[in-house]
């Protein structure tokens, strides 16, 4: 039996039924938003509103539950029992017939996913009764600054316009770490919850962040490309290759990815670990001390250094940080791993430092100008690898993230205590 406490009002109850009932949700609005406090539902239940595709539609006899389902329902919903329940709580009750699907349309939230995303999310989505998915692909997609409660943005932005524009909406899921897609400013004048995936992708930057550093050390794209011009001894020589084992590897930013990427490389090639991140205090550098070697200065950490990764947010501080007199700093044939963000470095210092060999090979993922000029003359040196933002592309990373905003921008929807990324 459900007790009600006193702080609850209940706004609606909906009670659909057609031959047989399919279920009734309470509902509490709080603050904008619609929280689902009891949920007597199959998975069908709102099939008033929403049919899935294999049932017919009302009055077709075979719109009528399987017997299995039937009895599923009939333990789920026990009319006495909820009647009992409503009075206890003093709440107003709405009965609303199959066909009378407007008492609850407004407690349907419509999600519109603004751009292709994994598979199993979309279908996490469809799952959820509470919901209506609108896909990228879906005629009515143009229809989301009407409609939309939610949107869930991947690889595309959203303006302070838009959002002023959109009516209804309550929440934006950000697929991905950053916010900068967003108009935080114009989402927080609206009160609009923006939600956005910062774990999910960290082992898949992390690997990259080891993987690019293994390519530049041992020059695979340059030994690829010279295989493919039929100049297989010159590749044979490998000038100028180095390993990982026993080497120094200095992080700049030691947050989340540059512990996982550190971790593989201490375990897996028994490097030396150094850091570069003054927003730490004593207290966490004491804690990692087994692990880590902090390092006051970023030129200090780019002499130290035999391979160096950039793990930064870029923020005032931090955008152009690798400068011409860090570059000049460093060790011999050091190689620069970015996976962080374009504008950390200057890269056309970087391109200079590469060409008279002061820095001896360099990798990143992220550029000042995205996506990069293919006229970049970083493009034409044998020492430097580039690959087109996408550490965080891998089948099982796309899969987390997308699966996790999914979840996340339906649980701020209805309220519910499980928005562990919530931004706003
Ligand atoms: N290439 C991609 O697709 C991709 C994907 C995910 C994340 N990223 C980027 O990776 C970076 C790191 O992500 P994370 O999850 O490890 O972040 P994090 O917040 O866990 O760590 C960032 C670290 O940088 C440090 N830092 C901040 N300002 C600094 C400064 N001025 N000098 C030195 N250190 C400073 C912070 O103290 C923190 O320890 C971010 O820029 C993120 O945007 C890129």
């Amino acid at each position: 039996m459900l007790a009600f406490g006193n702080s609850l009002k209940i706004i609606k109850i909906a009670y659909i039924h057609q031959a047989i009932p399919l279920g009734y949700q309470l509902i509490k609005k709080e603050n904008g938003r619609y929280r689902n406090l009891l949920s007597r539902l199959c998975l069908i239940s709102f099939t008033g509103i929403r049919r899935p595709r294999c049932w017919k539609k009302p009055g077709n006899s075979r719109s009528t539950a399987s017997p299995k389902l039937a009895a599923a329902l009939e333990g789920t919903l026990d009319r006495s029992w909820v009647d009992k329940t409503l009075e206890a709580s003093g709440c107003e009750i709405i009965f609303g017939r199959y066909e009378q699907h407007q008492f609850c349309e407004e407690w349907i939230m419509k999600v519109f996913v603004r751009s292709p995303i994994h598979p199993d999310a979309v279908a996490l989505l469809r799952a959820d009764p509470r919901v209506e998915t609108v896909t990228w692909d879906d005629p009515a997609a143009g229809e989301w600054e009407k409609e939309a409660d939610a949107v869930i943005l991947r690889g595309m932005n959203i303006s302070g316009d838009e959002i002023r524009r959109a009516a209804r909406l309550k929440v934006i899921g950000r697929h991905g770490a950053g916010v900068d897609a967003v108009d935080m400013e114009a989402a927080k004048d609206k009160g609009i919850a923006v939600m956005n995936t910062p774990f999910e992708n960290s082992q898949s930057v992390a690997e990259l962040a080891v993987a690019l550093m293994m390519a530049a050390g041992r020059r695979v794209v340059e030994a690829t490309r010279l295989v493919g011009e039929g100049k297989w001894v010159e590749g044979r020589k490998g000038t100028g290759c180095r390993e990982l084992y026993g080497n120094t590897a200095g992080f700049v930013g030691y947050g989340r990815i540059a512990k996982m990427a550190a971790g593989i490389l201490r375990n897996a090639f028994s490097m030396k670990i150094l850091a570069y991140d003054p927003l730490l205090g004593a207290a966490d550098w004491k804690a990692m001390r087994e692990e880590v070697t902090p390092c006051a200065s970023l030129k200090g950490l780019f002499a130290a250094c035999d391979y160096v990764s950039l793990h930064v947010p870029k923020t005032r501080d931090t955008a152009g940080m690798v400068s011409a007199d860090v570059l000049a700093a460093a060790k011999k044939g050091l190689v620069l791993v970015n996976t962080a963000r374009g504008g950390l470095v200057d890269e056309e210092a970087l391109c200079e430092a590469l060409r008279n060999g002061t820095v001896g090979g360099a990798a990143f993922d992220v550029f000042e100008h995205e996506p990069l000029d293919p006229a970049s003359p970083l493009l034409r040196l044998p020492n430097f690898i580039a690959t087109p933002h996408y550490a965080g592309a891998t089948q099982e990373c796309l899969r987390r993230v997308a699966t996790a905003i999914a979840r996340e921008t339906v649980a701020a929807l209805f309220g519910e205590e499980t928005p562990a990324y919530r931004y706003l």
